[in-house]
């Protein structure tokens, strides 16, 4: 019990601004009453109401089992993105994506930094990260987009067929896309994931993600977010530009 008096969740929202990266934490702080001393949740802002399952015991106590039980001793929190982590944030997102399971060539750190801070110019961008004391160690972000826009966005090389196909086979909905969550290599397969993940999809929905056939996101997609596969090597239709590819849909 005494691990778990230690932690404390953040939560809050990070609104783009056109100089991007500004941050605003809402001020407005919520203790769960059940386990007063353990956890504390922050109200996202005025207006939307603190989700239901930041308010389910049930909730926090597997949260705290997955995030505690699997890192003790560590001092590991989640909180959100805060501009002076970028270019940790930019590196850890090389180590992430060039072992398995995308073997990506490293960008680089000014490139990974253009592309986050693209991606935070998003509407509704929102950057969660794992901390172990003050070093980055895990990611999350997503933001809204619609079908066309996640075409053009995220098929920018593909010819007008392959983003139609995205299009079609989306429904017509305004999405929450979680288009990045990457765990440094070296804290893998400790839970971070899950948490990060589940936390960013709790926030908004319709929920959108796009994996590849090996991520142990699969798992945290189907079995803790319970997102079906709409886009998959199994399925008739498959991803355009690469066949591995999952795409991942729940819809309210
Ligand atoms: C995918 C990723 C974000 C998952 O985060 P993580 O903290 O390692 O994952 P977790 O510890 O939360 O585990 C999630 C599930 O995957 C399983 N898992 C984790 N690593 C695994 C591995 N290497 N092989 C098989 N399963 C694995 C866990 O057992 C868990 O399943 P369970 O809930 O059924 O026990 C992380 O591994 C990563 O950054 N990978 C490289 C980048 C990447 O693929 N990003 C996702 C792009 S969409």
């Amino acid at each position: 019990m005494a691990a778990r008096q230690l932690v404390k969740l953040e939560m809050g929202v990070q609104f783009p601004s056109p100089t991007h990266m500004k941050e605003i934490i809402m001020p407005n702080w919520v203790r769960d009453p059940r386990t007063p001393n353990s956890l504390v949740w922050q109200v996202l802002r005025p207006g939307i109401p603190m989700p239901e399952w930041a308010q389910k015991v049930e909730y926090a106590d597997w949260l705290w089992n997955k995030l505690i039980s699997q890192n003790e001793g560590s001092d590991i929190k989640i909180s959100t993105f805060q501009p002076k982590y970028i270019a940790q944030v930019a590196d850890l997102y090389d180590r992430a994506f060039v072992g398995f399971p995308w073997f990506e060539p490293p960008l680089g750190q000014e490139e990974v930094i253009k592309y986050i801070k693209k991606e935070f110019s998003k509407t509704f961008a929102i950057a969660l990260l794992a901390l172990d004391g003050d070093l980055p160690v895990g990611f999350a972000w997503g933001y809204q987009l619609t079908p066309l826009e996640f075409a053009n966005s995220k098929y920018e090389k593909s010819d007008s067929k392959s983003k139609n196909l995205i299009v079609q086979t989306l429904p017509a909905l305004n999405y929450f896309y979680i288009s990045e969550v990457g765990i440094d290599p070296n804290y893998q397969g400790r839970g971070l994931g899950t948490v990060l993940t589940t936390q960013l999809a709790n926030i908004l929905s319709p929920i959108l993600l796009r994996t590849i056939e090996d991520s142990p996101m699969r798992k945290i997609a189907e079995n803790q977010l319970g997102m079906i596969a709409i886009i998959a090597p199994w399925l008739v239709i498959k991803d355009p530009e690469n066949e591995k590819r999952v795409i991942y849909t729940k819809l309210p």
